[in-house]
């Protein structure tokens, strides 16, 4: 796992639209995996200023979906689908037939989990899969105990994460119980991770995920085995890490063609 400390969340955003660029540009279909809330926005940003300016064609570009709440209405605006939609997909000029995710709305939702496994498989596997981080330390909306073989599947929030997404909603009764997320097992084939967090209430969080023991009271903490794991975090959220000093070091000293 590769741990890089930025000094901001804009730093954050722009190293990692960079990654994202030049995956592009090796590879101008690549399938990215996005994640939701409010931490990816200035990544969303980085990556569309650098399409707008014509320093990599995003129109081969797929894009997939984390997770998605369970039995909000098409077309809701904090449905996942509609955030990713606005968020990602039209700012890069892209439509809906270059897009995935898994059904929110399914009647039967053990069918639509297994058809986005499939899908996700039959389109060649993520390519570079974004996270974020919850503040119970999961990924997607894979909450603590989840199985680290997990495939995409229903699952139930906590209290406190169903009080943290509060704000995208008139309140917390409006927050949906439960969701359809990837599971880790499927988050682990992507081929490249990239987690992003910022600000000092994700960093016991990132510091039980990034120099905690394996486990599944810290889904994130699945990023341990990972082959090509990369935590981007800012001073903040980096707080609570005991080897900050080294990780600094190792990125300050990482030559640059090697990229993320
Ligand atoms: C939701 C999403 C996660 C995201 C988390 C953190 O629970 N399902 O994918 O990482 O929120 O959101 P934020 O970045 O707004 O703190």
């Amino acid at each position: 796992m590769e741990v890089v400390i930025v000094k901001d969340s804009a730093t954050g955003g722009a190293l990692i639209a960079d990654a994202m660029a030049d995956l592009l540009r090796r590879k101008p279909d690549a399938l990215l995996g996005v994640a939701t809330g409010s931490t990816p926005l200035p990544v969303y940003e980085a990556l569309g200023a650098t399409v707008r300016a014509g320093e990599v064609d995003a129109s081969h570009a797929r894009i997939c979906q984390l997770d998605e709440y369970v039995g909000l209405p098409a077309g809701h605006p904090e449905s996942y689908r509609s955030v990713v939609l606005r968020q990602v997909v039209e700012p890069l000029g892209l439509t809906e037939n270059s897009f995935m995710g898994p059904d929110g709305t399914a009647q039967d939702v053990a069918a639509a989990c297994a058809a986005y496994d499939q899908a996700l498989a039959d389109a060649g596997g993520v390519d570079l899969q974004l996270l974020g981080i919850g503040t119970d330390g999961h990924i997607g909306f894979n909450e603590p105990c989840s199985s680290l073989a997990s495939r995409t599947r229903i699952k139930t929030l906590t209290q406190q994460t169903r009080r943290d997404n509060a704000r995208f909603f008139n309140g917390l009764d409006e927050v949906p119980h439960h969701v359809i997320t990837q599971g880790i097992g499927t988050i682990l084939e992507a081929r490249h991770l990239v987690l992003l967090a910022t600000g000092e209430a994700k960093a016991d969080a990132v510091a039980l995920a990034v120099e905690g023991p394996l486990s599944a009271l810290v889904p994130a903490s699945a990023l341990q085995l990972h082959p090509h794991a990369t935590v981007v975090v800012d001073d903040a959220a980096a707080s609570r890490l005991k080897l900050a000093d080294y990780f600094r070091a190792t990125y300050a000293a990482k030559p640059d063609w090697q990229g993320l």
